[in-house]
């Protein structure tokens, strides 16, 4: 049961999660608070020995000489006195005073929902700073959530904050560190690397004002010598809910004690705190479990699920027509608030078109709805018309930022086609990018002052667009209220919401000596802040979040969409690499996968319609390809695969993933989900020669003493036999890219 338990005598807390645990306790008078652990449970009456370790008395001068550090770790590193382990918070005051010293204030335990949650409160000694320390523990989860709040606690000059980490997770000591985490680029996100971290800094980072298809904000830690595996072994994981520019860093000591520490990115930040404001960090969880990869994602999946997924930030505070708050006087989190779920649990994700890849920039009402007439024979549920049905958007070069429809497209606007589709009995979608601006567009004409820019220097082009720039309440007035409108005079149930380049010259001019860095932060916040006021004004409509593809997915777009576009490369192949990726940190059901047409437009692979749709289907299934050109037998066995996945959805979407095969490591790669009596697998194979195929392949967490039924061929397996012998793979005519769908069930 999660709980928080606090030992009073021992000034020491322990965060009991399903099960793991998490403790630290105050050390050094009260001017210290140390990392005591993070792992496996941690019985109460312990608590105390440990805390006792690490505040043994040592004269305050001679704490940190030898270089060290990370010997009595400080949970969260306030830059000041003899510390030198990367800062979790470093701030200037009025006098000129570059560094903090705290001492401990008071604590609350609260509990919101099935949550509950451990506030610490730290106050500067001679400074009006106030920091407190959120940890929030979730029933049934070994998630750790964890966020920092920064208030100016007095009058006088601001305070001015360089660098202000989320959370600072310490390892356990002993060197050998394992860093995992995703990398990638446009038409190849989420590719998992790692590395073996050695004395010094590792840096992961955004400086591009998103969260980025480079690199993503979370990780795996694991120890060489133990070497976890996809299903055994300890594994400690971080995420960063961030849709800005982010920094993790991993410090290895000379020790060989690593921390991981991180948040918004301070390259070219700074945050100045007026008397009175509150500045509320992003949220960083954490994970330990000694189950291996397989279960720290299982881990995530499940969380984000229940507690992340569509969940919209915690305060309804905001109505549409109410100007967005910036970041400084909106806080996106709060700890006393109850975590609850905006919208109940999230519902299965429809399957969906797409217009994209079919008609790119050539939308019309008439060719929209072709698609549309063809796209409900196959049983589509949501049709989304993508980019070209606004402005002047015939290409990339002009049209952003005018958001009504084109005239010479849609004559007598949206509703039509909305209403033939609906029709249909299709849901209708609609693609927008609403924080960028072409120079040829109506809005650039009116406020070219209304991107991000600095006077007298080159405004660079990136697809022919410029940035708006959010920070500025007119800019976020403007985009709620444009989006609203939108929103209120179609019947539109479903926003594509893409960002198609990142930041550059992030400059205010008009603005500049007032705080001219916090435009990275007060952005996001904007785009958070206008998100969530769309979706408090209209309840019914479910969101993707898009940049390019996977550029912005994390924690904290995820709490506002129902799901993400994965990647702009829609070849299957080099999907099964890229899911593959992406289920390590976020689940199946956020995972937005297209079958699209054969040769594939990127990269002129062809492959058969079953092997596109059964790695489409180990998401939540869409179609993007140009149906008009599909044959009748193509478009009878994508109706037919369709409904398979109907079947199934809830045992994808929701179920419990385990990856039996990796592409990574071999010829095969095959994903099995787990869901009540169901259990589902997908296996793929490619360009390898018949020989290096496997004939079985062994199934994970059945139950052993129950027998299984193959739905499609009516025999039955033994769990156990199915785990410890496998189950046989079907044998495949074709020399190359075959497939496989399973659908068992519990006798
Ligand atoms: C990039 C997205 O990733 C694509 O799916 C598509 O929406 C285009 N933008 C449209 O410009």
């Amino acid at each position: 049961m999660t709980g928080i338990w606090h030992d009073d005598a021992a000034g020491a807390w322990l965060v009991e999660m399903r099960s793991t645990a998490y403790a630290f306790g105050l050390a050094d008078d009260g001017t210290a608070l140390r990392h005591l652990h993070w792992g496996a449970p941690v019985a109460r009456a312990a608590l105390a020995d440990l805390a006792a370790a690490a505040a043994e008395p040592m004269p305050r001068q001679e704490r940190r000489l030898l270089g060290k550090t990370g010997e009595r770790p400080d949970e969260y590193v306030p830059w000041g006195g003899l510390r030198y382990d990367e800062p979790s918070l470093r701030a200037e005051f009025g006098d000129g005073t570059r560094s903090v010293e705290w001492r401990f204030a008071g604590h609350r335990v609260s509990r919101q929902g099935p949550a509950t949650t451990l506030e610490v409160d730290l106050a500067d000694t001679g400074h009006p700073l106030r920091v407190t320390l959120a940890y929030r523990a979730y029933d049934g989860f070994d998630v750790l959530d964890r966020w920092a709040t920064l208030r100016h606690a007095g009058d006088g000059p601001p305070v001015v904050i360089g660098q202000a980490h989320s959370a600072n997770w310490w390892l356990p000591p002993g060197g050998g560190w394992r860093l995992r985490y995703l990398h990638g680029g446009w038409g190849g996100e989420t590719q998992l690397a790692q590395t073996h971290l050695t004395p010094g800094k590792f840096v992961l980072e955004s400086r591009r004002g998103l969260t980025s298809q480079q690199l993503n904000p979370w990780f795996t830690l694991d120890q060489e010598e133990a070497a976890a595996t996809e299903e055994a072994g300890e594994v400690w994981s971080g995420a960063l809910a961030w849709s800005g520019s982010w920094k993790l860093v991993f410090e290895a000591n000379p020790g060989g004690r690593v921390h991981a520490c991180g948040g918004v990115n301070d390259f070219d930040w700074a945050y100045r705190l007026e008397p009175g404001d509150e500045l509320v960090l992003p949220r960083f969880a954490g994970l330990y479990t000694a189950g291996g990869f397989g279960a720290a994602s299982r881990e995530w999946h499940a969380w984000q699920l229940a507690h992340v997924l569509g969940r919209g930030d915690d305060r309804s505070r905001l109505s549409a027509h109410v100007p967005p708050p910036s970041f400084r006087t909106a806080p996106r989190t709060d700890p006393a608030s109850p975590d609850r779920p905006a919208r109940g649990e999230p519902a299965l994700r429809p399957v969906l078109y797409n217009s994209w890849e079919a008609t790119t920039f050539d939308v019309t009402e008439a060719g929209q709805a072709r698609l549309a007439e063809l796209a409900a024979r196959l049983g589509i549920e949501c049709f989304v018309v993508d980019d070209g049905w606004f402005g002047q958007r015939n290409n990339d070069r002009a049209g952003l930022g005018d958001w009504t429809p084109s005239r010479e497209k849609f004559p007598r606007g949206l509703r039509p086609l909305i209403g033939r589709v609906n029709d249909l009995g299709m849901r209708f979608g609609l693609w927008v990018e609403p924080e960028m601006v072409n120079p040829d567009s109506d809005l650039y004409r009116a406020h070219p002052d209304w991107v991000y820019h600095f006077d007298g220097r080159t405004r660079s082009l990136q697809r022919n667009q410029l940035v708006l720039n959010l920070a500025r309440p007119d800019v976020a007035q403007w985009m709620l209220a444009t989006l609203d409108r939108l929103l209120t005079e179609n019947h539109i149930e479903f926003v594509k919401w893409d960002m198609n380049r990142p930041l550059s010259e992030p400059g205010w001019p008009a603005q500049a000596g007032i705080d001219p860095e916090r435009v990275w932060t007060d952005h996001v916040g904007n785009l958070y802040a206008v998100i969530d006021a769309l979706r408090a004004a209209h309840p019914g409509v479910e969101f993707e979040s898009c940049a390019s593809g996977g550029g912005r997915v994390d924690l904290g777009i995820l709490r506002r969409v129902e799901q993400v576009w994965t990647s702009d490369n829609t070849d299957a192949w080099d999907r099964v690499k890229i899911q593959e990726g992406f289920t390590q940190a976020y689940p199946a059901q956020a995972m937005m996968a297209w079958v699209t047409d054969s040769p594939n437009f990127l990269t002129g692979r062809e492959l058969p319609l079953s092997f596109r749709f059964h790695v489409a289907m180990a998401g939540a299934l869409g179609v993007g390809g140009d149906l008009l050109r599909w044959s009748d037998a193509e478009l009878a066995e994508a109706a037919e695969l369709i409904a398979a996945y109907k079947g199934i959805r809830p045992v994808i979407q929701r179920g419990r993933l385990y990856r039996l095969a990796s592409v990574l490591r071999g010829p095969f790669g095959a994903s099995q989900y787990v869901a009540g009596d169901d259990v589902v697998l997908l296996g793929w194979w490619g360009p390898e020669p018949c020989a290096a195929r496997p004939a079985r392949i062994r199934l994970a967490g059945l139950d052993a003493d129950t027998r299984y039924r193959d739905v499609g061929s009516g025999e039955r397996h033994w769990g156990s036999a199915l785990m410890a012998e496998g189950l046989a793979l079907p044998e495949e005519k074709a020399s190359t890219f075959g497939s496989t769908l399973v659908h068992l069930v519990r006798d």
